[in-house]
Formats: structure tokens, sequence, C-alpha cells
């Protein structure tokens, strides 16, 4: 089933942007976004707010407003579940075990800087996408620049 998925892009990686996309292409799913953007630390706590009660809640927001991140639209057949298989476990360190081949293996180095996020769920998706890509109609005005 053709599907839409959230990819994030995290700080520890931006500058590696074309290795992973590489993996995505190889993964047969499609960019149909791109947008590179800094968060502030209220954005940040906003969108892993179902997090808010872990106990490392502050050092993961504290992180992804570290620096710039890169979010991706991803589409493709099963694109919520092929783009977090792709991206392995959680933790760097146990996708270089359990994954060796995984993005996080290759790119990341713990269970902080681990590379990228990826929805969970379609619905995680649908509010992830529109989250970084907000839908504009019925928000004021087109630009006519
Ligand atoms: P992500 O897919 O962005 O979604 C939630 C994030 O919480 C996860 O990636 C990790 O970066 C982070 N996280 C999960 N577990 C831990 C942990 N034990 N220590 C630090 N960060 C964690």
């Amino acid at each position: 089933k053709k599907e839409r998925t959230l990819a994030l892009i995290k700080p520890d990686v931006v500058t590696k942007i074309g290795d992973v996309l590489e993996l995505i292409h190889s993964s047969n799913l499609l960019v149909t976004k791109a947008k590179m953007t800094a968060l502030t630390g209220k954005q940040a706590a906003d969108f892993y707010v179902e997090h808010q009660s872990k106990p490392f809640f502050n050092n993961l927001v504290q992180f992804v407003s570290s620096g710039p991140v890169v979010a991706l639209e991803l589409m493709g057949d099963e694109a919520v579940s092929i783009w977090r298989r792709l991206l392995g476990p959680t933790d760097s360190s146990a996708a270089r075990k359990e994954a060796p081949r995984s993005v996080r293996a290759q790119f990341g180095t713990d269970a902080v800087k681990n590379v990228g996020h990826g929805s969970d769920s379609l619905a995680a998706a649908a509010r992830e996408l529109e989250f970084f890509f907000p839908s504009t109609v019925g928000h004021g005005p087109p630009n006519t620049a």
C-alpha cells in the first residue's frame, strides 16, 4: 500500500545527507518533499511531546535543536515501516550488532545521536508531516511574489 512518512535527519548527520539519500533511493522510496530548517527548543519539545515524561526527553530536545535538521517526506509502498527498518534499532550501538547495514549502524553514534527519526504509524506520519510541511489551504492569501 502506498504510504507517506516523515523522515527527520538529525543534526549529527546533516552533512552526510547524500549517503542517507542513497540508501533511501535503494529502498525504492521517493523523496517528495524536503526542507532544511532549525528547530527551537520549544518546537523540538512540541514535536516529541509523546516522550515528554521520559528520562531522556531533555537530552533529546536539546540535541534535536542543537543544529540544522532536514525533514523529508518519503513516499512508497509501506513507506512507514520501510523507513523505520532502514533506520534500524534506536540505539546506534545496538544497531551495529543487530542490523549492521542499517542507517544508524553506519552513521549513528548512540541512542541520542542516532541519525534520524521515522514516524511509527500512519497517524503519526500525518501529524509529523503536517508539523514540518503544514498545508497552507485556508491559512491566508497565496504567496504572489
Ligand atoms: P526517535 O526515533 O527520534 O524518537 C524518539 C527518540 O528518543 C529516539 O529516536 C531516540 O533518539 C530517543 N531515545 C530513545 N531512547 C533513548 C534513550 N534510552 N536515551 C536517549 N535517547 C533515547
